[in-house]
């Protein structure tokens, strides 16, 4: 099942929407690249770009939290801090066992899955909590 940004995942903070928008995109760009049969290079690249892309927006939305003094930011930066470690051992995982359907299979349902409680069940806290204090 592929996991695509519609207006129920939207939170109001419009950087935090556009990244959100790129996550999607990026993630459903490395599961076409394999569905296309592409090589583990080409593979890589996709997973290396979602990697880097998800590091940085997690960044991003902690420097954004931090600046509006969110307070539960300690526990946000924990569930960011274990998915990235969730994104990294997918990573390893490609590396030394190469692509296989049930590999991809679970890097879309894990990643796709974790995006949407996420922006739905913490993001969208964060959000609300940056428009009443702003
Ligand atoms: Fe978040």
């Amino acid at each position: 099942m592929e996991y695509v940004w519609d207006k129920s995942l939207e939170t109001g903070n419009s950087q935090i929407d556009a990244q959100h928008q790129q996550l999607f995109v990026a993630l459903n760009r490395l599961v076409h690249t394999y569905q296309e049969g592409k090589g583990k290079d080409e593979l890589k690249k996709s997973l290396d770009f979602l990697t880097d892309y998800t590091i940085k927006h997690f960044f991003d939305e902690e420097q954004l939290q931090q600046h509006y003094k969110y307070p539960d930011f300690e526990n946000h930066k924990k569930y960011h801090d274990d998915f990235k470690k969730v994104v990294r051992n997918f990573s390893v995982e490609l590396i030394l066992k190469g692509a296989s359907d049930s590999l991809m299979q679970d890097v879309q349902a894990t990643i796709g899955g974790w995006l949407v409680t996420h922006i739905k069940g913490q993001d969208a806290k964060v959000a609300a909590y940056i428009r009443s204090h702003s």
